[in-house]
Formats: C-alpha cells, structure tokens, sequence
C-alpha cells in the first residue's frame, strides 16, 4: 500500500464497508443542501454512516459546520436532499411530514440547546405532551409524566411553569419530556450549552444513566468534556463528516 493509502489511527472517514445492515441509523450518501434566496448552501455534504443500537456518540465541530443540520435529518425533523436515510429498518428519506411525525413520535427523544418548552404549560404538561397521541388515559398520561420527572429529580416542580424554574431545571424538564416514551434513540443538540457547570454535569448524568440503561444516544456539543462522555466521536467540518476513535 502506498503511504499516503495509511489511514491514520485517529481519524477514518464515516463509510465502513462493513457496516451492518442491522444498524438504527444508516445514512447511505445522505446529505442536505438548502437554498436561500437561490444561493445553495452543502450544509451535509453526501455522508454514509452507521450507528448501532446502544451507541453513545458525540458530534463536534465549528460553529456552522452542519451539526444540527445533521441532528436534525437523524431526529426526523428534516429529509435529506439527496441519498437514504434508514432508520430502524426503514427507508425515512421520503416520507412525508405526517409519516415523519408519527416516526418522531414513536422512536425519537429529542433535546435542544434553548429547552423549547410550551411556556404557558405546566411542567407536568409539557412533558404530557408526547403521550397524547397514543390513546392512553388521561389519568395514565398523568402517572408517566410524573414519573418522568421523578426520574430527572423534579418531583416537587410539576406544577411550575418554564418561567419559574431555573434554566438546569428547564431542560431536565425538557429530558423528561424526550424521555417520557422511552425512545430507542435520544438526539441532544446542545444541551448543556446554556448551562452552567454544576446544572450541565446534573443533565449530562441523566444522558449518561439513559445511555446506560441501552438508549441509542447522539449527542452534539462543543466541549470536550461532554464529548468525552461518549464512547464514539464524529467530527464534522464544512459539511463532512469525519468518524474518530
Ligand atoms: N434553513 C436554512 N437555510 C439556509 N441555510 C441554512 C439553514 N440552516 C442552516 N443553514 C446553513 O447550513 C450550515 C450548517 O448549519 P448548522 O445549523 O447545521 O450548523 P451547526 O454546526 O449546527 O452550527 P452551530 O454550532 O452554530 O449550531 C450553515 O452554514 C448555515 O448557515
Ligand atoms: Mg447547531
């Protein structure tokens, strides 16, 4: 092999050929271009890669580089402009907005850098949310979501509204509500990144038990140290998606 055929031991591009067609996630040169006002952008430039149920993986890379981009065609929120998405088994690159929620709906936990809670719902209330569309009682829908948030320590703030908690406690409220379903794949983007040290390691513990207890984690952020929680790393510049050990 020529030298320059070496890969280096740190960094191999996102494509194993022998990825398993087993895999929750693959991406099969997937990508997303937008278009604003005609000019296109490569925001995820064709990337193929898998990720096993269990996983915990991080993404990193600049500000810009298509990180959310990325988390978001994964989360069901957005398709891709080109290539296959599969996820669990099936083909999601096409499918329409409803299909899409439904898929969301079922599979997926969501968390977002800014909490994105209803902000005139009761804690209890947003983390309900998910629930309501499964035909479950009321009284049951009740029973989960506090629960939930028993789980992430807020068993005395189910009747406050986002505005009355403290920004840690916003987004554990927003974990619970991601996890209120116990989804097989949990997608965080950001999610510490509007915390401070000591509210960031409270919701990074959570992600961890969550990863423990086998929830397929994707987690997006920019410190080193939470990345260092997970046991795979993808690193995204300019739209390229980069697999390091
Ligand atoms: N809806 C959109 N329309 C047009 N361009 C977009 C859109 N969303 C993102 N972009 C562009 O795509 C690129 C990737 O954006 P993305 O939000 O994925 O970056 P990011 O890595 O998440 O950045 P950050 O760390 O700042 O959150 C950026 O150049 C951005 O300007
Ligand atoms: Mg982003």
């Amino acid at each position: 092999m020529a030298p320059d055929m070496v890969m280096p031991m740190t960094a191999r591009p996102a494509a194993p050929e022998t990825a398993s067609d087993s895999a929750l996630i693959r991406l099969e040169a997937a990508g997303r271009t937008y278009r604003s006002a005609g000019v296109p952008v490569d925001a995820l430039k064709p990337t193929t890669l898998s990720i096993e149920a269990g996983e915990f993986v991080a993404v990193t890379g600049p500000s810009g580089s298509g990180k959310s981009t990325l988390l978001h065609i994964l989360g069901c929120l957005d398709r891709p402009s080109f290539g296959r998405y599969m996820l669990d088994g099936h083909d999601v690159s096409t499918l329409d907005d409803r299909a899409l929620a439904r898929i969301r709906n079922r599979t997926i936990g969501f968390v977002f850098q800014r909490f994105n809670l209803l902000r005139d719902e009761r804690a209890i209330r947003n983390v309900e949310l998910p629930l309501l569309y499964g035909g479950l009682p009321r009284r049951e829908r009740r029973r989960r979501a506090a629960e939930a948030l028993e789980r992430v320590g807020l068993a005395q703030r189910l009747a406050h509204y986002p505005g009355q908690l403290s920004g840690g406690e916003q987004q554990r409220v927003a974990l619970a509500r991601a996890l209120v379903k116990h989804p097989k794949l949990l997608l965080a983007d950001e999610p510490t990144g509007n915390l401070d040290s000591v509210a960031g390691h409270r919701v990074l513990d959570l992600v961890d038990a969550e990863s423990a207890s086998g929830t397929t984690v994707i987690l997006i952020t920019h410190d080193p140290e939470v990345a260092s929680h997970a046991r795979r790393r993808l690193e995204i510049k300019d739209g390229v998606v980069t697999d390091s050990a």
